[in-house]
């Protein structure tokens, strides 16, 4: 047997990649078009692992993913695939109505076509797994109560509605067509391989060069948390036993301000790698600036995950402390990973924000 995953080199799927094979065996087709944040060293580990095949392409182009259809006869797509960045959606939107609305429909077409030939497998025992995100319920107020599968969607950046748009068009085609899909809503990730233009790596990365620690506004806009191995347990939970057509909130439980984020990475770091006492900073907290707001920056997300523990008993393994010590100890052993980057085209879009 064989799944199908898209965007695959990137931070969750690749973390995801390496999770399937900790417990399984079942191979993976992985179609990923490299752009600047994919990667292929996330997965040097698979390299001559026959249950792994990579392939470059693009989400969006029919004849590539037929063929891996017509080829692999999946039993199963998870779409990682995305442009996930709100910044970069803000300075540039093109390119997340082409991957990630576009990109998505073809998918689902191409499914839809598969699953019309296929003879080798029950329609009813595939799945189109798709992944989205929190941001599409938008902003909450601080009283009001974590995010259900309920609420309704108030996307407020160009990629929440493009993700937004997704999810409507992956419904869709399981209530006109009869594709046997589910949706997750994942709250905010962090963990190895993370592309450090995100809020976790890019401080962590920073501190470590004294560079500045930029945080946006008053520092004070809440996001729910959760380590990117819970993420990948709750997917394949959800592959595994999740119901069609339905969707699954995950969170990690732990709502912090950007402000309480950096002051324990900025601790822990003192702690780990203090910095020299010549030099003129007592702490990587004197390296915190405030900047200017991200336009339409949501003030808070918070996920309730009920549903997901109640019906398919997941739970997460790390606290956020637990998290973010791993996180803080693979970025310390895995210089070389970040300064690769550093070299290609982040050197570019890093010049035009704040942190120089
Ligand atoms: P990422 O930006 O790190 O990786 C995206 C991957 O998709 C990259 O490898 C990239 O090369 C690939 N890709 C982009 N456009 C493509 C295309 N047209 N065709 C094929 N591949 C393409 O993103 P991530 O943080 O790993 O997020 C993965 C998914 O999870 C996204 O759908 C995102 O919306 C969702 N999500 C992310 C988070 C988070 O906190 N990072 C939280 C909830 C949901
Ligand atoms: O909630 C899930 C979403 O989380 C995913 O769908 C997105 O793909 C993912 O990128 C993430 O979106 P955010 O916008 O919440 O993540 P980001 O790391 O960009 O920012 C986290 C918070 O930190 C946000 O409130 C903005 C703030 N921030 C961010 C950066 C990069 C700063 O204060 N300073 C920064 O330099």
């Amino acid at each position: 047997m064989t799944i199908f995953i898209t965007g695959g080199a990137g931070f969750i799927g690749s973390n995801f990649v390496h999770s399937w094979f900790e417990n399984n065996n079942e191979k993976i087709i992985n179609l990923d078009l490299l752009t600047y944040a994919g990667n292929l060293s996330n997965l040097d580990f698979f390299k001559q692992d026959s249950r792994h095949i990579f392939i470059q392409g693009n989400i969006a182009d029919k004849e590539i993913v037929s063929k891996v259809f017509t080829k692999f006869n999946p039993r199963a797509i998870i779409n990682f695939a995305a442009e996930s960045h709100v910044d970069r959606s803000i300075d540039s939107p093109e390119d997340f109505i082409n991957t990630n609305i576009y990109g998505t429909f073809n998918l689902l077409n191409c499914t839809k076509e598969f699953l019309k030939k296929t003879n080798q497998l029950n329609k009813k025992d595939f799945r189109f797994l798709h992944v989205s995100t929190d941001e599409v319920f938008g902003s909450l107020k601080k009283t009001e109560l974590p995010f259900t599968e309920d609420n309704n969607f108030l996307p407020n950046s160009p990629y929440s509605a493009s993700k937004a748009s997704s999810d409507h068009l992956v419904r869709s085609f399981n209530k006109t067509y009869d594709i046997p899909t589910i949706i997750t809503h994942c709250s905010n990730n962090y963990g190895p391989y993370q592309f450090p233009e995100k809020l976790i790596p890019l401080v962590i990365n920073n501190a470590l060069k004294h560079k500045s620690l930029p945080l946006y506004g008053d520092g004070l806009n809440i996001r729910d948390w959760l380590y990117v191995k819970d993420h990948c347990s709750a997917l394949i939970r959800v592959l595994n036993n999740g119901r069609i057509g339905e969707t699954y909130n995950i969170g990690g439980n732990n709502e912090k301000t950007n402000r309480e984020i950096i002051y324990i990475i900025c601790d822990m770091l003192d702690e780990i790698r203090p910095i020299n006492s010549k030099s003129s900073l007592s702490s990587y907290k004197n390296l915190i600036k405030y900047v200017k707001d991200r336009p339409g920056h949501d003030r808070r997300y918070a996920i309730n995950s009920d549903k997901l523990m109640n019906e398919l008993d997941w739970k997460p393994n790390e606290t956020f402390l637990t998290g973010i010590k791993k996180t803080i100890d693979w970025y310390l052993s895995n210089q070389k990973w970040i300064n690769n980057i550093e070299e290609g085209s982040y050197k570019e879009w890093i010049s035009k924000q704040y942190c120089n």
